[in-house]
């Protein structure tokens, strides 16, 4: 009992001294309608970057390549912890590397996140140590339909969490005993891409024995409650089958392939879910898991079968409650994918995208209109560090908007745009205004428009500061305002550069104004963003570099900061 109170009194000292330094943990919290991650008791957006899968298993290498890093601008990076180096005997650890790692993000004024290569990296169960991989008796394989053993360990056996999880709990050990106070671990990601391959589950004979046994009442209790947020393709499985409440997994869901992938990704979740428990009861920062997406018409198995996919978000979210984020990495495709995964119970976070000159628009975009948490271009030390690099531009921007944008988020006053030369144009309804926005090469005015060159993409931020202000951020746009009520039929001539007709045809007809007001640009200026979240004057955009007032543009090798007032005339 004296024990237990002198414990008490320890834990209750520790955080207040905690608090007097005006520093909680890492943590997510909600504001207005999206949740944030909170650093060092601050909204934070990560711009960051993910290492190549070996770029963490030297310290040499981790020397050289953080300090690039810091110079490319990034704020975090997300870095694999390794079991197989961690744990390389049996019950000893060694965090040489890690602690390198931690120094050197300290070093270079960065956060990170730690990316738990643990039982299974990219479905396979590569990281495992050797002692681990030969005991294939004590720490069992995934069987395909047809009886074949895998280098993928079963995620039904007890020995494989078992020692899973005291390996990975002896990481999460480690980092509490050297960032309690610094909070430099900002996130931990639990396994990678975990997904079953060849098959659409697991065949082993506890998993068969499982598949056979009844839908946990935990999971058709949720499916009930959650019946009007389902996502469609789990409704309609679960209504094909009458919505029965009890019954084995093809009894609820149907007998297909989607009906392995669930019940495979109930397995998976269980058992991410204990480690999740682990990490929480050691130090308790975001967890989240990451997902290969299901492309190209591929069927579960053929593509990593049951990993944190969109479609499996139920099945994710009621098996693993301390998971906070199911993150998309993704390699193909963009703009859809990333809707798919901003969802009401979802935040936005992207440890993974294929490393390309779009990533500096890209980052732009789910800013602005998915209210992202974090963007990470996955093997960051290939990227460019020079300053004229797209991502590098884009993060020195986003970085001086954080204060602006963390104030926006949830708020709805902010849209993310992205172009390229399929899709050139968007339109925006705010207050009494149509904001036409388009690529900036639908102005024709650029050689590379027209001449056959690939567009790069563009992309950008418009914020509402108040009816008739606006900030407008990015590279590559192009962006008009309109009272919605304006007769656009009037005088819709397509305009040159000079501001000339393009054609000079005398076609006029007899034409009757009939609009009740005008949206004119006032001010356009450049501006810089203070920490504090003032502006800094920078210069004044007028003349050609507004089309003489017509219109407001960042040209596409730019990346910029806007503030623009609006007026009405009549
Ligand atoms: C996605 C994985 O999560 C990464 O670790 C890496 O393997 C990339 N694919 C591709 O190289």
């Amino acid at each position: 009992m004296k024990k237990y109170i002198i414990l008490l009194l320890t834990l209750a000292f520790s955080s207040f001294i905690f608090a007097q330094k005006g520093n909680t943990f890492p943590h997510l919290a909600k504001s207005g309608t999206v949740t944030q991650l909170i650093v060092n008791d601050k909204p934070f957006l990560i711009l960051g970057g993910e290492l190549g899968n070996s770029s963490a298993a030297s310290g040499e290498d981790i020397e050289r390549i953080f300090p690039k890093l810091q110079r490319m601008g990034l704020n975090t990076v997300l870095v694999p912890a390794y079991w197989d180096l961690i744990e390389p005997t049996e019950g000893s650890y060694d965090f040489s590397l890690v602690d390198k790692a931690i120094k050197q993000t300290r070093e270079n004024d960065l956060k990170i996140v730690f990316l738990w290569f643990g039982a299974w990296k990219n479905s396979m169960s590569c990281y495992a140590p050797l002692w681990f991989k030969k005991d294939y008796k004590k720490y069992p394989r995934a069987n395909t339909k047809a009886g074949k053993p895998l280098e993928i360990a079963s995620s039904f056996s007890e020995n494989v969490y078992q020692a899973d999880n005291r390996a990975f709990s002896q990481l999460m050990k480690y980092i509490a005993s050297i960032d309690k106070e610094e909070g430099t671990v900002i996130m931990v990601q639990i396994e990678n891409e975990i997904g079953m391959l060849e098959d659409a589950r697991d065949y082993s004979a506890e998993a068969n024995k499982l598949f056979n046994e009844s839908v946990p009442e935990v999971l058709i209790n949720y499916l009930n409650k959650n019946k009007n947020t389902l996502h469609p393709q789990m409704l309609e499985k679960w209504e094909k089958q009458g919505f029965k409440k009890k019954g084995n997994w093809q009894e609820i869901f149907g007998a297909d392939l989607y009906t392995d992938e669930i019940f495979m990704a109930w397995s998976y979740a269980r058992y991410v879910e204990k480690l999740a428990q682990t990490a929480r009861s050691m130090h308790n920062i975001p967890l989240y898991v990451n997902a290969a997406m299901n492309s190209r018409n591929r069927k579960p198995g053929e593509y990593p079968s049951a990993g944190p996919l969109a479609h499996l978000v139920d099945i994710w979210h009621c098996g693993a409650p301390n998971i906070d984020i199911l993150a998309p990495d993704l390699y193909d495709g963009f703009v859809d994918w990333v809707a798919k995964y901003k969802l009401h119970n979802n935040p936005l976070f992207i440890p993974e995208i294929k490393l390309s000159d779009s990533n500096g628009a890209q980052a732009f975009y789910v800013f602005g209109e998915h209210d992202a948490i974090g963007f990470c271009p996955f093997s960051i030390e290939n990227g460019s560090d020079s300053e004229r690099s797209p991502l590098v531009q884009s993060y020195a921007k986003l970085r001086e908007l954080m204060p602006l944008l963390t104030e926006h988020q949830g708020k709805n006053t902010m849209n993310g745009l992205y172009f390229d030369k399929e899709n050139q144009k968007r339109i925006i309804y705010r207050d009494d205004l149509r904001i036409t926005c388009r690529h900036f090469f639908t102005l024709p005015w650029d050689s590379r428009a027209t001449d056959g060159s690939k567009w790069p993409e563009g992309g950008g931020i418009i914020l509402r500061l108040a009816k008739d202000e606006y900030i407008i951020a990015g590279s590559g746009i192009v962006v008009e305002f309109e009272k919605t009520d304006e007769n656009k039929a009037i005088d819709a001539k397509e305009l040159g550069e000079d501001g000339f007709a393009s054609t000079g045809k005398n076609d006029r007809k007899e034409q009757i104004w009939n609009s009740s007001s005008r949206c004119g640009i006032g001010p356009v200026d450049e501006i810089s963003v203070n920490k504090d979240g003032t502006f800094g004057y920078i210069r004044r955009l007028n003349g050609d570099q507004t089309h003489q007032g017509r219109h407001v543009r960042i040209g596409v090798d730019d990346f910029s900061i806007l503030h623009v007032k609006l007026y009405e005339y009549k």
